[in-house]
């Protein structure tokens, strides 16, 4: 189906889904204006996805700043008469003990995974309910469903992020908005690092080519679909934590050694220090 109708705001552009997402997006014939911190990454990516004509936008900011995100708000308000999709696509994540995270990782972290995309979504709802079709598209994880040791913190903004997308669908049922949430697993993007991806190698998770999470964005912006988890088993493990957490729990514990080893491996504090990584059973079970 065709999204040619869709002048999309899309963050994270400049990032491994974001860049497939623009291009996916594009392909289908959507004008997307591109968000990310670097200027010319994105300029870049305009020129690859329209080497002859101006179909798409850049607009430099960083999300974690509330006056450049009140500037690309108030530019996406206006952009080609107005953007009628909002891609909440930015994010930030660690494989990191949470014994071993800054003050400042944390408040980052929340302010990229959570705060921004809120704050975005408040700026332009106004724009956005006034018209007869637009979308709303959070990019979550498997982990906004299942607490996974070595991501607290990104656990704790994607779980935030899927109970605001869920409210606020609510609210807006039987208008014209539709708002989704999206939950990838694992995708080769840099934002694993080699321990992350060493780890998934080890534990036979799988991880998916980003292009794949792309034309899942593009497919829930065609219809009204709510919420998406991309692949087996995860899809499986999201309910089955809601349902049975007790179950995930056993399943976790048996990967915690492994877990721990690399979650560790990048530590600000020696081994020595840290009571959970030399006796992992007792102290997290
Ligand atoms: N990769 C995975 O395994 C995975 C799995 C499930 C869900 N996800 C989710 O998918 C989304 C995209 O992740 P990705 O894998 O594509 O990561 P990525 O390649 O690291 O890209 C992250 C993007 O977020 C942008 N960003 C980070 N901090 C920002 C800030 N302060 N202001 C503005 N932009 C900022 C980056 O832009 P800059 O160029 O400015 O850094 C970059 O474009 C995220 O929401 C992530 O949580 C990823």
């Amino acid at each position: 189906m065709s999204l040619a109708h869709l002048r999309v705001l899309l963050t994270g552009a400049t990032g491994g889904i974001g860049r497939a997402t623009a291009r996916e997006l594009s392909a289908r014939g959507a004008a997307v204006l591109l968000t990310g911190r670097d200027r010319e990454a994105l300029e870049q990516l305009a020129r690859e996805l329209d080497p002859d004509g101006d179909r798409h936008g850049v607009m430099p900011a960083d999300l974690t700043d509330a006056c450049e995100r009140d500037r690309l708000a108030a530019l996406a308000i206006d952009w080609r008469g107005g953007i009628n999709a909002l891609v909440n696509n930015a994010g930030v994540g660690d494989l990191r003990l949470f014994l071993h995270e800054s003050p400042e990782q944390i408040d980052r972290a929340i302010a990229v995974n959570v705060t921004a995309p809120m704050q975005l979504c408040r700026a332009l709802l106004p724009q956005l309910v006034r018209l007869s079709e637009a979308h709303l598209l959070n990019v979550g994880s498997v982990f906004g469903a299942i607490g996974y040791p070595g991501y607290a913190t990104y656990c704790a903004g994607k779980f935030a992020l899927r109970g605001f997308t869920e409210a606020l669908a609510r609210e807006a049922d039987g208008t014209p908005l539709r708002v989704h949430y999206l939950a990838p697993r694992a995708t080769a993007t840099a934002m694993n690092g080699a321990a992350a991806n060493q780890m998934n190698d080890e534990l036979g998770v799988a991880t998916d080519p980003p292009e794949r999470v792309a034309v899942a964005v593009c497919e829930m912006l065609e219809g009204s679909r709510r919420r998406a988890v991309i692949g087996w088993p995860e899809k499986l493990f999201a309910r089955l934590n809601g349902a049975l957490p007790g179950v995930v729990d056993a399943a976790l514990r048996k990967q915690l050694p492994v877990i721990l080893r690399f979650a560790a491996s990048g530590r600000q504090r020696p081994a020595a220090a840290n009571p959970i990584v030399q006796n992992p059973r007792s102290s997290l079970s």
